[in-house]
């Protein structure tokens, strides 16, 4: 057996050695995701390999016998979360000192963090990084066999595991990665030294993924990666992002797909044309454009100016008004002044986003821009947020009112704010959608009418 499978013997060896562990009923997990989609997607994965070996799992980590959390890194305020929840774990290993506690992810891949926890949080028990995912099993072994902490951060993993077991956390939404990685160094961001470099997953293994998703009867699948809109370079095979959506989109069966994230860098009038040609992808596209400052992307190494990004908004409102565009902004990167700060607001003001997910500049540790020195104020970001969130919040409701009298096709996602007896969902352009329906509905298709626009939601009637 060679490294790439080694964990298959693992899990085998653990399955065999839980019920002598656990004499009394199957151990439980809990599994918590900090983070992105790939994190989520991932645990699905961790999941997949525990109920393989034969563990049950649990919301309450009191019930658990085994406690994972998969952490993310992006911004300070991510791994502070982190921090807080491992140390309330402390109380529950006094209580019961076979419990067994992992810690992995991304920020498990960075030295200094790994270091931090191997000191401070004597309860963690095992610690892996995101290269050394399939390397649980054995770690798992090690613990439950000798009882000793573990720690490994692997320097890389260009192996992309196909045919694992999956244990979903969705039963009608379902993420789909086709790549991992990243290549671009934002200045600002930890990813690509937590994640290492692209790697795409082969065309044949994601349509053979998606069309069991499709026999099982999943509505929605979202294809994940750091930058989508690169799928396919590191490949053999001679296919592009564009190309990989007509073959899903050929795909028979009732469902819809999105994908994130993208880089507007490598985002083509080709692949909008695809997508608004297409019958089952969404007219949605998540676009981050971080900052509208030229001066403050090209600090940010973003590889493309505003001008350039509008003229991707531009081909694609030409061709389909509706087409609905988010974005990512980073508020207050080093020495952001007022006059970037307004180009941001510019930006923001032409496009007109249905939706914006803001954060405030945070220093990663080993990126570029932490070598900065920052003059910014901090006041001064917190006020530049506070403003472009209200603005964003009154151009996103005027933009909504676009809907009104229309019908428009919601996923439902679950009971709405008013509980029983409401829903809420999301359109194919990514909004949510409330209306009046009976519980049955969830996971299903429906048509509703939009009746009014508020600034976080549709609201609307369900036409049959
Ligand atoms: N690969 C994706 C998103 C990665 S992280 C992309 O490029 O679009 C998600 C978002 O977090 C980024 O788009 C960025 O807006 C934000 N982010 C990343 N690093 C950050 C940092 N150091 N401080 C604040 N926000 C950050
Ligand atoms: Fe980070 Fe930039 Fe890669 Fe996105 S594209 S993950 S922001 S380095
Ligand atoms: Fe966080 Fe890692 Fe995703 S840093 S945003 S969980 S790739």
């Amino acid at each position: 057996m060679d490294a790439d499978t080694q964990y298959i013997e693992f899990v085998e060896k653990i399955k065999n050695l839980l019920p002598s562990v656990y004499p009394d009923s199957p151990p439980l997990a809990h599994i918590h995701s900090f983070g992105c989609q790939q994190n989520e997607s991932d645990s699905e994965k961790i999941k997949g390999l525990l109920a393989d070996m034969g563990y049950g799992f649990t919301d309450d980590t009191n019930n658990a016998e085994l406690i994972i959390y998969n952490t993310c890194a992006v911004r300070e305020n991510a791994e502070l979360k982190v921090f807080g929840n491992i140390g309330e774990l402390k109380h529950l290993k006094e209580l019961n000192p076979k419990l067994v506690i992992g810690i992995c992810g991304c920020m498990a891949q960075q030295e200094h963090i790994v270091e931090k926890i191997r000191k401070t949080y004597k309860q963690v028990d095992m610690v892996w990084g995101t290269f050394a995912l399939f390397s649980m099993p054995k770690l798992l072994h090690e613990v439950l066999t000798e009882r000793k902490r573990v720690f490994e951060i692997s320097e890389s993993d260009k192996t992309i595991h196909e045919n694992i077991s999956t244990v979903r956390n969705g039963a009608f939404k379902a993420s789909v990665p086709i790549m991992y990685g990243c290549n671009n160094f934002c200045s600002y961001c930890i990813v690509p030294y937590v994640r290492g470099r692209e790697r795409s997953r082969s065309s044949e293994a994601i349509i053979d993924e998606i069309k069991g998703l499709v026999k099982d009867g999943y509505r929605e699948i979202m294809l994940l990666g750091q930058n989508v809109n690169s799928y396919g370079k590191d490949l053999d095979e001679h296919i592009n992002f564009s190309g990989l959506l007509k073959k899903i989109d050929n795909i028979d069966g009732n469902f819809r797909v999105r994908f994130m994230s993208s880089h507007p860098k490598d985002a083509t009038f080709e692949l909008v044309d695809t997508i608004i040609e297409s019958k089952k992808i969404c007219k949605h596209f998540h676009l981050p454009i971080q900052s509208g400052s030229d001066r403050i992307l090209s600090q940010m190494n973003r590889n493309y100016t505003s001008e350039d990004y509008l003229k991707i908004i531009e081909h694609a409102r030409n061709k389909l008004p509706d087409f609905s565009f988010s974005t990512d902004i980073i508020v207050g990167f080093p020495n952001e002044n007022e006059e970037d700060f307004q180009k941001t607001m510019d930006i923001i003001r032409k496009v007109k986003y249905d939706n914006i997910y803001s954060f405030i500049y945070s220093k990663r540790t080993g990126t570029k821009a932490a070598l900065i020195e920052d003059k910014t104020p901090q006041e001064e970001k917190t006020k530049h947020m506070r403003t472009l969130l209200s603005v964003q919040r009154e151009i996103a409701t005027e933009r909504y009112k676009r809907f009104i009298g229309r019908t428009l096709r919601v996923l439902v996602d679950g009971e709405g704010k008013k509980g029983a007896g409401h829903l809420s969902g999301k359109s194919d352009e990514f909004i949510i959608v409330e209306f009046n329906g009976e519980k049955k509905l969830i996971g299903k298709f429906v048509e509703v009418e939009i009746t009014a626009a508020h600034n976080w939601a549709l609201e609307g009637n369900i036409i049959n």
